[in-house]
């Protein structure tokens, strides 16, 4: 007998980046009481899970990815009390709360690391990757940060250079040191103990390298379109994705499931290949429940990149295993930007994200068709920008725009913020688009109800269509109490796609199809996509 679906399967995840989503007490920076007055907002979309960004006592040199204390909130986003009323909040309003879990590396100015840069003897001196000097001064060895530069820090203290996979302020830890992992283990714990759902882990294919730190050979074809700049001129063999991840996982795991509720486990995974990211499944899907999936994030927003970037995934998945999509977050260029899909099709982005079999993961105002907000190199707050210029994540951690009122609602009217608002955010905001029944607030809304109320969109199985037209992309998802078919034109033309009715329509992007007869073709309009719902044999 099959399994019912898990929550976490057939719900849509809310992706909150804390800084730019709701300004409560008017510094300019979001925060946990602002995320609370949203709750009625999130729930009225009908998310079924919030991820919120680490929101943990750090120095903010990488805007919260360096945390200096696991277990309590910066003063910036508030108290733990604020923490526990607003997971309580939540959960009264049947929203799960996932917090981000940073196994990688702590802050430089965690007690952890702060004591083991003390002495070579100290008792947390292997907490962290220490390495000595070569004869002549040598690195450890050819690694480069993600951020840029060689990934070694000399201390003068320990006359050792230690391994930081980010910026020099976030050394990794040494996960192989079975303290450390008991201690990082504690740290879920806590969380799950306070109520938390579960875990957004970050890198998670980072945590174990290979033992002998051995080279990474170098990239002879280097490819520019994942933005991961100098990055990209090694191929990572040697400092991520080690095979003993799968077992730390599968512990990870057991962890998870030792609490009641479906807590669960999402792994920021980032591998072009299929095979690699689906075995982060488990040969027994016991490691991490939902392996997240950038492929729309990597691929061209072109019918055949998208075509290949889902059927791929369909592929690779292991049988039985439950996919994950997302079309953007805080470290890639919004999808509605010009330079990915543009703003013409980001209905037709929504529709598929929310159609597709797996979890859809939301980015907070893809929902309204936010866009990139460009920061000069020299005004830049991401450190990454500075250091590789073009590289920095600003632009798509504007805050958010809830309405036309001069910091469109993010922060009291006479707040300096963290970041600039919009130039479009008194047209484009949450009040604007709620009462209109054409805009993408509208249509987002709609395609999560109808995700959960229609049984071929909520659990059925995926099906391939066609070949179709030049500049389409169609599938179906079938289950034994309904078919449908999703039909997609990526193009700024019109198109018919021959075979994908008969039927009726759904929902379409443009708000004014629903219930349409539809024939043997489907006729989409330009930037048009629509879900064509077929008879069910009986
Ligand atoms: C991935 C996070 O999403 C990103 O924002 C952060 O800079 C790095 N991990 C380092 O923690």
């Amino acid at each position: 007998m099959q399994r019912a679906p898990r929550w976490w399967q057939t719900g849509v995840i809310y992706e909150i980046y804390p800084r730019s989503f709701s300004d409560a007490n008017g510094d300019g920076v979001g925060d946990l009481a602002g995320i609370d007055g949203r709750l009625d907002y999130l729930a009225w979309l009908g998310v079924d899970a919030i991820w919120i960004a680490p929101f943990y006592p750090s120095p903010m040199a990488d805007f919260g990815y360096d945390v200096a204390d696991y277990t309590g909130v910066d003063s910036l986003f508030g108290t733990l009390d604020d923490f526990d009323t607003l997971l309580a909040a939540a959960h009264e309003r049947g929203l799960r709360v996932i917090v981000d879990y940073v196994p990688n590396h702590t802050s430089d100015r965690h007690p952890w690391f702060i004591e083991s840069r003390t002495s070579r003897d100290n008792e947390k001196r292997d907490w962290y990757v220490w390495r000595d000097a070569g004869p002549n001064g040598e690195l450890p060895n050819n690694w480069i940060s993600m951020f840029a530069g060689p990934s070694w820090e000399w201390d003068e203290t320990r006359q050792q250079f230690y391994l930081h996979t980010f910026l020099k302020e976030q050394p990794d830890l040494n996960w192989r040191n079975p303290a450390t992992r008991a201690a990082m283990f504690d740290v879920a714990r806590w969380w799950l103990d306070r109520g938390v759902d579960g875990f957004r882990i970050d890198v998670a294919q980072m945590v174990m390298k290979d033992p002998e730190l051995r080279d990474n050979p170098i990239n002879p074809k280097p490819d520019q379109a994942h933005r991961l700049g100098s990055w990209d001129t090694q191929i990572h063999l040697n400092d991520l994705s080690h095979p003993d991840m799968h077992e730390l996982y599968r512990s990870f795991r057991s962890v998870l499931e030792s609490y009641p509720g479906d807590r669960v486990s999402i792994g920021e995974l980032h591998h072009p290949d299929f095979d690699t990211w689906a075995a982060f499944y488990g040969e027994r899907q016991d490691e991490i429940h939902v392996p997240f999936n950038f492929h729309l994030t990597y691929s061209a927003w072109t019918a055949d990149a998208v075509r290949a970037a889902v059927e791929g995934v369909q592929s690779a998945l292991p049988p039985g295993a439950w996919a994950s999509w997302v079309l953007g977050n805080h470290d890639q260029p919004r999808f509605a930007s010009p330079h990915r899909a543009g703003p013409d099709q980001a209905k037709v982005g929504m529709l598929l994200l929310l159609t597709l079999r797996g979890t859809p993961t939301i980015y907070y105002g893809e929902e309204i068709g936010m866009v990139d907000v460009p920061v000069a190199t020299e005004d830049s707050r991401d450190p990454v920008e500075r250091r590789e210029p073009g590289r920095g994540r600003d632009p798509e951690r504007s805050p958010m725009q809830w309405d036309a009122s001069p910091n469109a609602g993010f922060a009291a009217s006479d707040a300096t913020l963290w970041l600039p608002i919009a130039a479009d955010a008194s047209s484009v905001n949450v009040a604007s688009q709620s009462e209109d029944p054409a805009s993408i607030l509208t249509l987002t809304r709609r395609l999560i109800r109808l995700r959960r109320e229609h049984p071929a969109l909520h659990t059925g199985d995926f099906e391939r269509f066609g070949p179709t037209p030049d500049g389409t992309f169609a599938f179906r998802r079938v289950s034994d109490e309904g078919r449908v078919t999703i039909v997609l034109n990526l193009t700024g033309e019109p198109r018919s796609v021959p075979g994908a009715g008969p039927g009726r329509t759904l929902i379409g992007t443009h708000g004014d199809r629903d219930g349409e007869p539809v024939e043997a073709a489907v006729e989409l309009r330009p930037n048009e996509a629509v879900i064509v719902e077929h008879a069910v044999a009986t």
